[in-house]
C-alpha cells in the first residue's frame, strides 16, 4: 500500500522512470543498513548499527527505484534552527539517476516545513553539495552536539570531511550557533552556556 506511506512521484520525472521518494519505514531499516554500511566498509561513511537506525528511522527519507529502496538520507535536528543532512547514500548501481538530488530536495523541504533556517552536512563530496547551493563553512561554527558522532568515528584524529551549509531562509543572516572545539588529543571542548535562574 504505497499510498499509505506517502510515496511521491518525482515532479518532472517521466511517469515511467519508476523513481519515487517517501519517508522511511521501520521495514526499510535492513535496506538502509546495507546502503550505509556498504559505503562505511570503504571508509566513505560512518557505520551504523541496526539499533541506531531503528531508533532514528523517522529522520530518514528513502528513494525508490522500480519499487526497491535504492537511496537514503536523513535530516537530524540540532535545536530549533538547524539540522544535519546525513547518511546520504545511493546504491552504486543506481547513481547518477537523480536519486541523491531528490533525497536532498525532500530533506530540505522537510527542514523548511519545520522552520529551520539552515541545514548542514559533513561530507567527502563537497562539490556534489555545491550543486545544491551548499557552501563550505568552518566546522567549529556548527552545533556542539554534532561532535558526539565524531567520538566514535575511526577518523577522529585525522578527520578529512568537509563541513558545508545552506541557508534556507533567504535573508542570508545566520543566527548565532554554539561552537565546539576539538583539540589534538581528541578532547572536545564544549561552549559554556550561562545558567539563567527563573525569577523567585
Ligand atoms: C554522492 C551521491 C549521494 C550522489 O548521488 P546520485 O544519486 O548519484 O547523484 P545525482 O544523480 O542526484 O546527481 C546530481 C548531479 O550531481 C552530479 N554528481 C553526482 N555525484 C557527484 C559527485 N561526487 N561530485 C560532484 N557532482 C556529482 C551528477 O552528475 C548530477 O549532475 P547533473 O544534474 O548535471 O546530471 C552518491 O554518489 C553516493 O551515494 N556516494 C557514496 C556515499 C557518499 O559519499 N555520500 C555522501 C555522504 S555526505
Amino acid at each position: 500500500m504505497t499510498q499509505a506511506v506517502g510515496v511521491e512521484e518525482i515532479a518532472g520525472a517521466p511517469a515511467t522512470s519508476g523513481v519515487a521518494v517517501r519517508k522511511a519505514l521501520l521495514a526499510d531499516v535492513p535496506a538502509i543498513l546495507g546502503l550505509i554500511n556498504g559505503f562505511a566498509a570503504q571508509g566513505m561513511m560512518l557505520a551504523r548499527t541496526e539499533f541506531e537506525l531503528a531508533e532514528n528511522v523517522r529522520d530518514f527519507t528513502v528513494a525508490l527505484h522500480d519499487g526497491a529502496v535504492a537511496g537514503c538520507g536523513a535530516l537530524h535536528f540540532y535545536g530549533a534552527g538547524t539540522g544535519e543532512i546525513r547518511s546520504l547514500a545511493v546504491h552504486p548501481g543506481r547513481q547518477r539517476l537523480g536519486l541523491g538530488r531528490h533525497i536532498i530536495e525532500a530533506l530540505e523541504s522537510e527542514a523548511r516545513a519545520h522552520g529551520l533556517h539552515s541545514v548542514f552536512a559533513f561530507t567527502y563530496v563537497p562539490d556534489y553539495f555545491a550543486r545544491f547551493g551548499y557552501l563550505e563553512v568552518d566546522r567549529q561554527l556548527l552545533p556542539a552536539k554534532v561532535w558526539k558522532d565524531c567520538l566514535r568515528c575511526p577518523k577522529l584524529q585525522c578527520c578529512d570531511e568537509i563541513a558545508v551549509r545552506k541557508l534556507l531562509t533567504g535573508e542570508g543572516v545566520e543566527p548565532p550557533v554554539s561552537g565546539a572545539e576539538l583539540v589534538s588529543n581528541g578532547t572536545i571542548i564544549l561552549p559554556v552556556v550561562p545558567l539563567v535562574r527563573p525569577p523567585g
